[in-house]
Order: C-alpha cells, then sequence, then structure tokens
C-alpha cells in the first residue's frame, strides 16, 4: 500500500504510521501534518531515514498541498483534526475549518486522484449522550445527535464522507471509536493530564460530579481496529470501536491513576462541569468483530500501568508539550486554583 496518513504527528496518527512501519514494513507512508499545538514531527524520529516514510508538512485545507501529497497514493488515512471537545466550547471556529473545510478539501482531491481507499477516522461522540444508569450501547444505526462544536464538526464530516460515497462512487470506510489512551496523548485529555499533573505535584481536576462515564480503548487496539478496516472492511461501510467493557466513571479513572502512582486521594479535585457535558457513551463493536474478528487486547488496568510508565519515562516530552501556549489554555480553562 501507499498510504497518505493525515495528522500523523499527532497522538492516534503517530501509534498509527509507527505500528505500520513495524507491520508493513514495505509499505510507504506520506504523513501529512500542519503541526499545530497537538502536533509534534518528533514523535516520529525513529523513522528518520526510512526510505518508505516522508513527512509533509502541510494544512488540509490547502487545496493544492493536499492535491501534489496524493499523487501515487492509493490509501488516506484521515485522523487530522481538532479535537479537544474544551478547546471547541472556548473557539469552535477552528473546529468548523479544519473538520469540516479541510476533510471536504480531502475528499474532493482523493475523488480526482482516484484513491482507493479513503479511511475516515471518526468519533463516538456523533451520537450524542447516554443516560447515566443504563446499559444501552450506541451502534451504526444509532441516530446522530452531536452537542459540542468539536462533534458536530466531526458529525459534519462523516455526513461528507458519505456523500461522497454515493455521489461519486468514492471506496469510504468509516470508524466511530470511544476514547484513547496511551502514548504521545497531548496532556490536555484527562488520563495524560492526571497522570502528569501527578508528577508535577499538581491537583487533578475532574469536572462536574466526576459521575461521567466513558468507553477507554488503548490506542494500540485503535490502531489495530483501522488496519482490520482497511484490511478486511467493507467499503461504504461504517465500524464502531469500542474497549474490553470498562466503562468506569472519570472519578473513578483519576482514583486507580492515583492509587497506581502511589499518590493520596486528596489530589483530586472537583471543578466546574465542562457545558454540555455527555453523560456516558458506550460502544457496541460487534459489527467490526463479526466482519474482521477484530476485538481490544488490553484491559484497562494494563493500559493505565503501561500509560503511566510512558509518561514517566519520557518527561522531556510532555514537559514541552506542557510549556508555552499551553499555560495560557490552562489557565482559561482551570483558573489559578490547578496550579
Ligand atoms: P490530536 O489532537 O492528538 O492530533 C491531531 C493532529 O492533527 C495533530 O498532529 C495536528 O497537528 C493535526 N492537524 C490539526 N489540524 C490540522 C490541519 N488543518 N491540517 C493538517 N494537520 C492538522 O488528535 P488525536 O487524539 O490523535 O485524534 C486523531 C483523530 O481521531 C481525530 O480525527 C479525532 O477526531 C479522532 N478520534 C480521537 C479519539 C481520542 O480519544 N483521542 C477518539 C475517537 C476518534
Ligand atoms: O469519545 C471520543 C472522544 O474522546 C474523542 O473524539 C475526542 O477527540 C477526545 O478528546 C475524547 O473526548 P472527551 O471529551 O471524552 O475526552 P477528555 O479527555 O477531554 O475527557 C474525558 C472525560 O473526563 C470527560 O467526561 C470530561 C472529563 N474531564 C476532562 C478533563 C480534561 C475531567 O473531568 N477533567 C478534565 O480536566
Amino acid at each position: 500500500m501507499r498510504l497518505l496518513v493525515t495528522g500523523g504527528a499527532g497522538f492516534i496518527g503517530t501509534n498509527f504510521i509507527l505500528y505500520w512501519a513495524g507491520h508493513h514494513p514495505d509499505d510507504d507512508v506520506v504523513n501529512l501534518d500542519s503541526l499545530t499545538y497537538a502536533g509534534n514531527a518528533e514523535n516520529l524520529k525513529t523513522l528518520e531515514g526510512n526510505s518508505h516514510y516522508r513527512f509533509v508538512r502541510a494544512d488540509i485545507c490547502d487545496s493544492s498541498a493536499v492535491y501534489a501529497a496524493m499523487e501515487g497514493i492509493d490509501t488516506v488515512v484521515h485522523f487530522a483534526a481538532e479535537t479537544h471537545v474544551d478547546r471547541s466550547v472556548l473557539d469552535p471556529a477552528p473546529f468548523v475549518r479544519t473538520n469540516i473545510v479541510g476533510t471536504s478539501v480531502l475528499l474532493e482531491a482523493a475523488r480526482k486522484r482516484g484513491i482507493r481507499r479513503f479511511h475516515h477516522i471518526s468519533t463516538d461522540e456523533v451520537y450524542g449522550s447516554l443516560g447515566l444508569l443504563g446499559s444501552d450501547k450506541f451502534s451504526e444505526t444509532t441516530r446522530y445527535d452531536p452537542r459540542s462544536p468539536y462533534s458536530a464538526s466531526k458529525a459534519a464530516s462523516d455526513h461528507l464522507v458519505n456523500a461522497y460515497f454515493h455521489s461519486f462512487g468514492l471506496p469510504v470506510t468509516i470508524t466511530n471509536c470511544s476514547n484513547n489512551y496511551g502514548p504521545f496523548q497531548f496532556p490536555e485529555k484527562l488520563i495524560p493530564l492526571a497522570i502528569t499533573n501527578v508528577l508535577e505535584g499538581k491537583p487533578v481536576p475532574v469536572y462536574g460530579d466526576g459521575k461521567n462515564v466513558r468507553d477507554w480503548l488503548y490506542v494500540t487496539d485503535h490502531v489495530r481496529a483501522i488496519e482490520a478496516v482497511l484490511t478486511k472492511g467493507n467499503v461504504g461501510e461504517t465500524y464502531c470501536i469500542g474497549g474490553p467493557d470498562d466503562h468506569v466513571p472519570n472519578s473513578m479513572i483519576v482514583k486507580t491513576i492515583l492509587k497506581l502512582m502511589k499518590t493520596d486521594e486528596s489530589s483530586m479535585t472537583f471543578v466546574k462541569d465542562r457545558p454540555g457535558h455527555d453523560r456516558r457513551y458506550a460502544l457496541d463493536w460487534s459489527k467490526l468483530e463479526r466482519d474482521t474478528g477484530w476485538r481490544p487486547e488490553t484491559d484497562l488496568a494494563a493500559g493505565l500501568t503501561a500509560t503511566i510508565s510512558w509518561y514517566k519515562e519520557h518527561t522531556d516530552w510532555w514537559h514541552r508539550m506542557k510549556s508555552g501556549a499551553y499555560g495560557e489554555y490552562y489557565n482559561k480553562q482551570y483558573g489559578n486554583r490547578m496550579t
């Protein structure tokens, strides 16, 4: 395969490219990323000198750069996005631009280039929010009901991808995945924020009553699911991806991290809730298992242990990510209480 990966310098994109280079060493990978605050080209420094890997710094909204980068490509794997819900509440505009306009630019270039597979990475957040006490789950047939500017922009991008399948016959697939965690995640998201705050001796902020539930998935399991869809999935289909039934409230996630890091529970600090905070996510991933045989392999205890070790061993990486403009965002989001 000759892949164009967008957003490959971000969290999941980095994990995907490193996995792909290890498991499909003869495939060519072009990584197109504009390196926003969330992107870090250094993540892939182990691939420097690898003749099968090339980095292109470009914006997915730049149609000529995108068209040029697709020369000779057969498969597009589209990760690039603005991804943080809290930032989308502070300022929706970059989310509309990158997630909607950027996706449409990529689709148009893919159509003109005759791309053989356009795989779009999306989120479970397009389905809205489940009741806290139920045991129901989102599936591929759940009605779209996005609640944040982030999830609304991702929902719009999913609709565009489907429209290119029906209107132009572009061979697309979509995956809607639950919350990922693991190495290289920007420390604005709950799990890396909690781990790095503990390492810095800072309190760990928990929104509202801490009872919101997410469906946690170790990032390598997400990457394996994308591999399964690219190699065994059916064109025109959407697949939900979720974790190994680790449906745990946020306060329990934080307490588990504190316990694994041998830190007192008093570090957990309840703060003002996120506006429109979705209560619970849970995913039914049986269609993906049926069509490809994929199942998640890493449970929460093993995944959190591995993630904590990675952040302990990569303090330079997250210190750099947390310096500069991050401090400005952090103070705006959490105020002075949390420093
Ligand atoms: P991230 O924020 O860590 O990385 C995003 C990457 O996209 C960065 O490298 C950034 O530089 C790049 N990017 C942003 N705007 C760009 C633009 N205009 N042009 C080119 N590059 C640009 O994101 P992530 O957590 O790795 O998420 C990747 C994808 O997976 C996203 O589409 C997201 O919606 C989806 N997703 C994420 C999760 C999760 O839990 N993190 C779960 C489900 C789906
Ligand atoms: O569900 C998939 C989505 O997961 C992805 O599409 C998004 O890109 C990704 O950011 C993530 O969204 P969430 O909003 O669920 O992730 P976040 O880590 O921001 O928050 C996880 C939960 O923890 C959520 O209920 C809000 C809560 N939270 C978050 C932060 C940052 C806190 O309680 N305190 C915090 O400081």
